[in-house]
Formats: C-alpha cells, structure tokens, sequence
C-alpha cells in the first residue's frame, strides 16, 4: 500500500540519487530548478511514511517538463510510478500546460502506458544515456 503527496524537493533527494544518479556524487541529484517558482514536487510514501516514488514538475515557458521520475527498486512493477505519473498528468492538466519530458530509452515504454508520445529521433544525455523527448497529451488521459 502507498499514497502520492506533494512534498518538497529536499525528501525526494535519496530516491534520486539512488535510483537516477548512482554512482555520481549527491549534488547531481539535485535540480537547479527544485526550489524555483512553479516547481512542484510528488512523493508516493509506504505505510511507514518512507519515500518509494518521486516526480518533479517544473515550470519553463509554458510548458511544465516532468523531471527525476524514479521509484524504489523494491517497489519497481507495483504500480507506484504509474500513480505518481498520474499526479503529475492531474497536475498539468489543473495548470493547462503541456506537460513534455527527456525519457530515458528504458523507460519509454512506461510513459506509452500512459499516453505520452516520443518526438524526433533519440539523444545523448552526457553520463545518464540515451534519450527521447517525449510529450502528454491531456486528451489521452
Ligand atoms: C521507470 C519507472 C519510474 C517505472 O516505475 P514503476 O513503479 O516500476 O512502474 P509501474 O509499476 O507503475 O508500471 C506501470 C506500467 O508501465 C510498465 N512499465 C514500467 N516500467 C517500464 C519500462 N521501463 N518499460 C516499459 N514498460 C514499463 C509496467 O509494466 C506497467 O504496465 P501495466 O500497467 O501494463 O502492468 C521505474 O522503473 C524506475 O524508477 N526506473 C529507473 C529510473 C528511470 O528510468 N526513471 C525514468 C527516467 S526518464
């Protein structure tokens, strides 16, 4: 069991950095954008309170771009990222902004799940891996 709130960057770090940056010092898992005006931030915590999802919005131009998307390797295949994902989908939608995001090629598969679509051809993000932008349409939801 878990639920989704909105929380504040600073407890989504951990997850982060372990999930999203091993490997890389702590200060690679934190976003220059966490605390910037429009920035918003979804935890899923278990029943003991602790964080096994997360998902960042932040607001650029008009556009909202999904960031540090990661669920607990232990929670991985429940359903925890699809629930965060939906907060964050709920949360464009209240905003009337579209909702675009750099996807790791691995994870493609699971933002299709939910409607969004790649754009363009894939690229290298330096350290992380190859990407594709890739962009929700409300009216998938
Ligand atoms: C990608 C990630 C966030 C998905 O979270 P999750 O909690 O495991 O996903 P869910 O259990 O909610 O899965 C929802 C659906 O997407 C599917 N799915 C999950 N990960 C997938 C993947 N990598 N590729 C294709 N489908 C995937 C699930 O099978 C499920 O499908 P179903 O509804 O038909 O059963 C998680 O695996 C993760 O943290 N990965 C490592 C970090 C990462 O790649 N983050 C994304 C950076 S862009």
């Amino acid at each position: 069991m878990f639920t989704i709130k909105e929380t504040t960057a600073d407890s989504l770090i951990a997850l982060r950095w372990q999930v999203l940056r091993p490997g890389h010092p702590e200060s690679a898992a934190h976003f220059a954008e966490d605390a910037a005006e429009g920035s918003v931030h979804f935890a899923a915590l278990d029943t003991n309170g602790a964080v096994i999802g997360c998902a960042s919005v932040i607001k650029k131009n008009n556009a909202l771009q999904l960031r540090g998307m990661a669920t607990a390797p232990e929670w991985q295949g429940k359903g925890v990222g699809q629930a965060v994902l939906v907060a964050v989908q709920q949360h464009a939608q209240r905003c009337s902004l579209p909702l675009w995001c750099n996807a790791r090629v691995s994870a493609v598969g699971f933002y299709q799940k939910s409607g969004w679509h790649t754009q363009g051809e894939p690229f290298t993000v330096a350290g992380v891996g190859p990407h594709y932008l890739m962009r929700f349409s409300s009216e998938s939801c």
